[in-house]
C-alpha cells in the first residue's frame, strides 16, 4: 500500500466526519465554520483543470482556490479528463499551496451534463482506463496524496463502483470517496450504503462514505453499516454546521447535543454573512441567500421572512431581516405567555 494511503488514513483518524464538496455552496468562509464545528477535513468546490490551464487568473477560479487559514490543511478538488494537463495542474497546486493542501481529490462523480458531456466527472466511470491513467499520471507528478470521489455507477445497469474502486487503488489512489447513488439518480432516491460497504471490503486504501447523512445518528449508522474510515456530510450541513459537533459528540462520548436555538441560528447567519463579505465583497452576497434560507428553515414560523431571504442584497438588508425576525419571535413569545396566563386565570 502506498505511504500516501497511510497519510490519508491518519488524517481521517484525526477527524472522520468530513464536509463534502458542494459547488456553489461550500466556499471558504462556510468551510471554516464547519471546521470549527468539528469537521475533520474540508474540500474546496470542484475546480476545472482546463480552466486552470487556459485561464489561470480567472477571478472565479482563484476564489475557488482560496483556502481559509482556519481550515488548512484541506482538500482541493479538481475535475477534467486530460491526464497530462491534470497532472501538471495538480503539481502546480501542490507547489503553490504547500502544507495547506492535505490531498488533491479528483471528481469522478459530478452528474451535470455540462461536465459529463465532455467525458469529465461521473462520465469517467464509463472509461475506467482513462480514469486510471489520470490517477497514475497525477500520482507520478504530484507530491501530495491523490484521491478519487465517484458514485455507485452510471445508471442501474452500470453499477461498477466495486471494480472501479479496485482500478483506482491499482492506479495509485491514496483513498476513495463513494457517493452511493448512480449518475442517473443525480440526488434523487436513497443512497445505497450497501455498495459503499462492498467497496470498503474490496480495497485496502481508506474509504469515505457519502450520501444521506443528515444527522449525528445517520453518521453513526453509516459507520456501523459500511465500516468506512470516514463519513462525508454535504446537504446535511446546509444551514446546519452544528451537525459536525453533534456527530463528534455522539461518536466520541455517546452524548446527544440539543439542536441549535433560534438565537444561535441567527448569530451564525450573521457571522457567515460577515465572513463571506470579507472574503468576496458584497458581490459574494448573492451566494448568501441560499445559506440564509437554510439557517432560517429550522426556525418556527416566519415563512414570509424566509422567502424574503431570497432577495437580500447586502449585509444591511440581512441585518434588517434578522432584526424583524427577532421582533416577530419576541411578539410570538409574549403572545404565548399571555395566552398561558389567561388560561391559568380561568
Ligand atoms: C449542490 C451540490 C453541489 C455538489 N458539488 C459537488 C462537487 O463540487 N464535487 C463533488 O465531488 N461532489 C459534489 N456534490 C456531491 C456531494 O459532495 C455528496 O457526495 C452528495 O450530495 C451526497 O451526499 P449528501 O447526501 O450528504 O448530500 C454536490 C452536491 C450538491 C447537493
Amino acid at each position: 500500500m502506498s505511504t500516501h494511503a497511510d497519510t490519508v488514513r491518519s488524517i481521517l483518524a484525526a477527524g472522520n466526519v468530513l464536509l463534502g464538496p458542494m459547488a456553489g455552496i461550500t466556499e471558504a468562509p462556510f468551510r471554516a465554520i464547519c471546521k470549527r464545528m468539528g469537521a475533520g477535513l474540508t474540500y474546496t468546490e470542484m475546480v476545472s483543470t482546463k480552466g486552470l490551464h487556459y485561464n489561470p487568473d480567472s477571478r472565479i477560479t482563484q476564489a475557488l482556490l482560496t483556502l481559509s487559514p482556519l481550515e488548512t490543511p484541506c482538500a482541493i478538488q479538481v475535475f477534467g479528463n486530460e491526464p497530462t494537463m491534470m497532472a501538471g495542474q495538480a503539481a502546480a497546486l501542490a507547489d503553490k499551496h504547500g502544507q495547506d493542501v492535505a490531498l488533491i481529490d479528483i471528481n469522478m462523480g459530478c452528474p451535470v451534463t455540462k461536465v459529463t458531456s465532455k467525458g469529465e466527472g461521473s462520465a469517467l466511470m464509463r472509461t475506467p482506463e482513462l480514469a486510471a491513467e489520470i490517477v497514475s499520471t497525477m500520482v507520478g507528478a504530484c507530491p501530495v496524496p491523490i484521491t478519487v470521489k465517484f458514485r455507485a455507477g452510471w445508471n442501474p445497469s452500470e453499477v461498477n463502483a466495486v471494480e472501479f474502486a479496485r482500478t483506482m487503488e491499482a492506479a495509485g489512489a491514496a483513498a476513495i470517496a463513494v457517493h452511493g447513488r448512480t449518475r442517473a439518480q443525480f440526488y434523487r432516491g436513497k443512497a445505497d450504503w450497501d455498495i459503499i460497504a462492498r467497496v470498503n471490503d474490496a480495497v485496502s486504501i481508506p474509504v469515505i462514505g457519502s450520501g444521506d447523512v443528515f444527522s449525528a445518528g445517520d453518521a453513526v449508522a453509516m459507520f456501523e453499516r459500511t465500516g468506512v474510515d470516514a463519513v462525508m456530510i454535504a446537504r446535511g450541513a446546509q444551514g446546519n454546521p452544528w451537525i459536525f459537533q453533534q456527530a463528534r459528540a455522539l461518536l466520541d462520548t455517546g452524548e446527544e447535543i440539543d439542536p441549535p436555538t433560534t438565537a444561535m441560528r441567527i448569530a451564525m447567519a450573521r457571522e457567515h454573512a460577515a465572513a463571506l463579505i470579507e472574503f468576496g465583497g458584497e458581490r459574494a452576497f448573492v451566494r448568501m441567500r441560499k445559506h440564509i434560507a437554510w439557517y432560517m428553515s429550522g426556525m418556527p414560523g416566519a415563512t414570509h421572512l424566509r422567502l424574503r431571504a431570497n432577495k437580500v442584497n447586502n449585509y444591511t438588508e440581512l441585518d434588517e431581516l434578522l432584526k424583524e425576525y427577532d421582533e416577530y419571535q419576541e411578539s410570538r413569545i409574549i403572545r404565548q405567555r399571555g395566552e398561558a396566563d389567561s388560561a391559568s386565570d380561568i
